[in-house]
């Protein structure tokens, strides 16, 4: 991404710079863990630079939020210990037993685990929509709808739902119903990178930085960025309250990844790419799911709304027996859960990943047991391909 005028610093520098003042007393250059749980203050009632306790504010966290927030674009950003303790957080700040909330049909295992099995114990109703379908997703509004929870793309079809259309359905609700209907982005896989959802007029972003923001499969954690200061301070508010904080030395490991992010992501987009397109032409592969693909059903939306296709590709070998001798073959492409670090990661979700969708519904999603997904690193491109060639003979 560029520079969007003469006054707006560019991305890669943004990634580098914001959030990140040398520490006053030392002028050290990297934002230091700041290990401590609390913190003298000055005199009686007199906290240094509001530092009271570590659960409510921390300077290494405090720089990685500021730091998020000025990637996405927003007012505000809060740092989790997981990218579903960020969703979790969110949830308890922006609904409320009554409300109902439409989220994408394909969203990642996780968060459908959490909607469908903890929070619809708490009086608030989910229902899944094609959110690649704007005219599915005006028919599934309530006059009780709040929030529309969108994935794009989306884990692991790779569906592309249009943002600025579903900002417009959210917009034309909240006139209609009286009452603010907020869509929340999961920007996990495409990353403030490469799709800047606020700026299409989400309300909302959420990340896992467990995946590409941190980069290096070290860290679990998770954001929220709002577009509007009020939203923010009830996320601070939760943060505190419900104290699911990211830790300061996975603050500092994120701050640190995120500062190749736009290296990393171009690495891992020219590699995605290419294994999408040598995928294709492989007579076992039935079908590769990659929005990079002209055949893509979101390609068109995706070149749009995307400045890169990134490094997240599926594909489809036909049978659960098919899947798991490539998946018992590989060796560069680690089998592990998780995605977006610089080694390609190989996994079979409907036994992993997905494995708390029930069957049918993962039947209905086209997770079929034949499913493959990988997360393409940035490893040299040969290599990961000839890994590919070698598992593919053992199919
Ligand atoms: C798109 C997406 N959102 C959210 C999550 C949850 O993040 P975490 O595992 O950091 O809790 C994941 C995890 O895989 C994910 O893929």
């Amino acid at each position: 991404m560029t520079k969007e005028d003469d006054s707006t610093p560019g991305f890669s520098t943004l990634c580098i710079h914001a959030g990140q003042e040398p520490e006053p007393v030392t002028g050290a250059v990297s934002v230091p863990i700041f290990q401590t749980s609390t913190y003298v203050q000055e005199a009686f009632g007199k906290p240094r630079g509001g530092y009271e306790y570590a659960r409510t504010k921390n300077p290494t966290r405090l720089a990685l939020e500021e730091l998020l927030a000025a990637l996405e674009g927003g007012a505000t950003g809060h740092a989790f210990a997981s990218g579903m303790a960020a969703t979790t957080t969110l949830m308890l700040s922006l609904v409320k037993a009554g409300d109902h909330v439409l989220v994408s049909r394909n969203t990642y295992g996780g968060t459908y685990r959490l909607f469908s099995k903890i929070l619809a114990n708490f009086g608030v109703a989910f229902d899944d929509v094609d959110t690649t379908d704007l005219a599915a997703v005006r028919a599934s509004l309530t006059p009780a709808t709040r929030m529309l929870f969108a994935e794009t793309p989306a884990n692991p079809m790779m569906e592309i739902s249009d943002l600025a259309g579903l900002a417009g359905v959210t917009r034309d609700a909240s006139a209609r119903i009286g009452a603010k209907v907020r869509l929340v982005v999961d920007n996990t896989f495409a990353t403030p990178y490469f799709q800047r959802p606020l700026a299409l007029g989400a309300d909302v972003v959420v990340h896992s930085t467990t995946k590409y923001l941190n980069g290096h499969s070290d860290s679990v954690g998770g954001a929220v960025v709002c577009a509007d200061a009020e939203d923010g301070a009830k996320i601070g508010f939760a943060q505190n309250a419900a104290g699911a904080i990211l830790s300061p030395f996975d603050s500092f490991l994120v701050t640190r990844g995120i500062k190749t992010l736009p290296v990393r992501m171009r690495a891992h987009d020219a590699n995605g790419r290419a294994v999408a397109v040598w995928l294709a032409k492989q007579p076992k592969v039935k079908r590769v799911i990659y929005p990079g693909l002209r055949e893509h059903p979101g390609h068109a939306l995706a070149a749009r709304q995307m400045s890169g296709f990134g490094g997240m590709s599926s594909f489809e070998l036909g049978s659960l027996d098919a899947a798991k001798r490539l998946l018992d073959r590989v060796r560069i492409c680690a089998l592990a859960e998780s995605l977006g670090g610089v080694e390609s990661l190989i996994s079979h979700p409907a036994s992993m990943t997905h494995a708390s969708v029930e069957p049918e519904e993962r039947v209905r999603r086209g997770i079929t047991p034949g499913l493959v997904r990988v997360s393409i690193g940035i490893e040299d491109l040969a290599d990961i391909l000839a890994d590919l060639e070698g598992a593919l003979d053992a199919v």
